[in-house]
């Protein structure tokens, strides 16, 4: 089986955002992946859900909105009505995890738990039954183009496992340092989904990037 691609758009050009999403879109992207920084939680800022429901009519792919703020459960439901199809948050993040998991299930979007590159895969299993999407970080977040970090795999590889026993139906998504060099080893890990941020709108040219990535 071959690997999603969800380019990220945090490597994208801000100032043309909407003609970025196409373009990835036409290239043959599965997903785009919309990186929410809040400052506090990473040092450093994007956008807000005004950034979803302006692309939102620009392309028919999912929207997998990936939380980087703290408290996220202040903001879930306005990314699900901003158009999100998915919406995953960090486990480091939140207090009120299945409550925020619920909010986002019934606002009518698919829900994801992230976990940082030092955060025990162990902290997902108390909800893995109801999640949808299992986001492994295999770089810190809050930048861009960042080097894949050495034991990611085998994270994935146990996420994998928690994810066959508990959440047959769920994706599991890897977020950070994925190259053209790299992507066979993380799919045979486990990964079902690859976010691509340098990787895609790095290249000169991005159909092709997004054609070797998939495998
Ligand atoms: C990092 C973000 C990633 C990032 C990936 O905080 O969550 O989605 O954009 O970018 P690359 O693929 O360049 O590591
Ligand atoms: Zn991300």
């Amino acid at each position: 089986m071959s690997t999603f691609i969800a380019p990220s758009i945090l490597s994208g050009n801000f100032a043309d955002m909407g003609n970025e999403v196409k373009s990835i879109d036409r290239d043959g992207a599965d997903i785009v992946h919309v990186d929410v920084m809040d400052g506090v939680f990473v040092p450093n800022l994007t956008f807000g859900f005004k950034m979803v429901s302006d692309l939102r009519p620009l392309s028919d792919l999912f929207f997998d909105v990936h939380l980087m703020i703290v408290d996220p459960v202040r903001y879930v439901e306005r990314f699900v009505k901003a158009g999100a199809d998915f919406v995953s948050f960090h486990v480091e993040a939140e207090k009120e995890i299945d409550r925020t998991l619920d909010i986002i299930k019934n606002a009518g979007a698919k829900c994801g738990l992230a976990i940082n590159p030092d955060t025990p895969v162990e902290s997902l299993a108390p909800y893995i039954k109801k999640l949808d999407l299992v986001l492994i970080m295999s770089v810190f977040p809050g930048f861009g183009g960042q080097k894949f970090i050495d034991g990611s795999l085998e994270r994935i590889a146990a996420a994998k496992k928690l994810r066959d026993e508990y959440a047959p139906d769920a994706l599991i998504e890897v977020d950070g340092g994925v190259t053209i060099e790299n992507c066979k080893d993380i799919a045979a890990a486990g990964a079902d989904i690859l976010v691509a941020g340098s990787s895609v709108f790095g290249a000169k040219d991005r159909a092709a990037a997004i054609k070797m990535l998939r495998g």
